[in-house]
């Protein structure tokens, strides 16, 4: 393992003033985006669409350090015949691949799920660094709620396999010159408060953190992707954007060892302007006791798409109106990954 490559990756990805789009949305999730905005999801129009992204120049050469690809996508061919991996090389981002194969229901823990995809990962990840990858995203699931048995959940059973299989997933990476993206994203559905998010966040990164170490994972050659702490969307009790951000900053400091170079958040289910809001103010906080030790950054899918989806609407005509609406909401977040943007 070249750990020193790794790093230096690593740090590119969580470079100030830049985050990582993440475009790799399955088929199904692009299909349920498109059929928002009355667009077939067939392959050409999912081709055109991810194209008009990664030719955004604004966007990709100044505010966005990586792009997260679906398997379909990378291998994939711009209308003019570029392999869609070169555009985004040209515009000097990094390319990178999502490896997981989603989530399947975990056996004896109604309502939880496992994330899948560890068989013959290996020899994909061969393939991808072969076609120019050079980062990898695994999601794990982690659900809040009141269980169907009574029992709550998460249980610490869903949370155990998970985090063995981030790690799993983070080795195999490692041992391919991959940098592992660690995603273990707590959900924000449900009506549960913020404490509750910050309790089980807590659990959850322990555990990754636990199994990372006992399965030899580089800390220095990884970036963790988690969910921001907010309440659920149905509690009744929102908080404010402070309250968010110095709940966020607290947990990481507590959970997240230096050496990881750098924190990429997920946007799940946040609004645009949230998702800018909350990266900005964890940047701004007071006098802290001391600076940050990670890079502290963006990997939004849809707090970076929604714009840009709207402004497309599957019109050839809506091309440039597009990309100037990712542009700008790509602006906004590397004003926020350095604690500069204004509302
Ligand atoms: P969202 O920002 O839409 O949550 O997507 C990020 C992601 O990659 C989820 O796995």
């Amino acid at each position: 393992m070249n750990l020193t490559e790794l790093n230096r990756i690593a740090t590119a990805m969580v470079a100030p003033g830049k985050g990582i789009l993440a475009a790799d949305e399955s088929s199904g999730t692009i299909k349920k985006r498109f059929d928002a905005i009355g667009v077939e999801s067939t392959e050409t129009n999912r081709r055109d669409y991810r194209e008009m992204l990664f030719r955004a120049k604004e966007a990709m050469s100044q505010y966005i350090s990586g792009v997260i690809l679906y398997d379909e996508t990378i291998w994939q061919d711009a209308a003019d015949g570029t392999p869609l991996i070169k555009l985004i090389e040209q515009s000097g981002a990094i390319p990178g691949i999502k490896v997981d194969e989603g989530t399947q229901a975990l056996p004896m823990c109604p309502g939880e799920l496992v994330t899948v995809g560890l068989d013959k990962l290996a020899e994909r990840l061969k393939r991808y660094y072969e076609r120019g990858a050079r980062f990898a995203k695994w999601r794990a699931v982690i659900d809040i709620g009141s269980g169907t048995d009574g029992r709550g959940i998460p249980s610490m059973t869903a949370i155990s396999v998970n985090a063995h299989a981030l790690a799993r997933y983070a080795a195999l990476c490692q041992a391919a010159l991959i940098v592992p993206i660690v995603e273990p994203e707590v959900l924000m559905d449900g009506d549960h408060d913020i404490d509750r998010c910050y309790e089980v966040t807590s659990r959850v990164l322990n555990k990754t953190f636990q199994e990372l170490r006992v399965q030899r994972v580089a800390l220095e050659g990884m970036v963790l992707k988690p969910n921001m702490v907010v309440p659920g969307k149905k509690c009744p009790k929102q908080a404010s954007v402070e309250e968010v951000a110095e709940k966020t900053i607290r947990l990481l400091k507590a959970c997240v060892p230096a050496a990881v170079p750098g924190i990429a958040f997920l946007s799940g289910g946040q609004s645009d302007e949230e998702a800018t809001a909350h990266l900005n103010a964890m940047h701004k906080l007071g006098p802290l006791p001391c600076p940050l030790p990670w890079g502290l950054t963006f990997s939004y899918g849809r707090a970076l798409q929604a714009a840009p989806q709207k402004a497309w609407s599957g019109r050839p005509e809506n091309v440039t109106a597009a990309q100037n609406a990712f542009s700008h909401r790509a602006r906004m977040n590397g004003l926020a990954s350095k604690g500069e943007w204004q509302s």
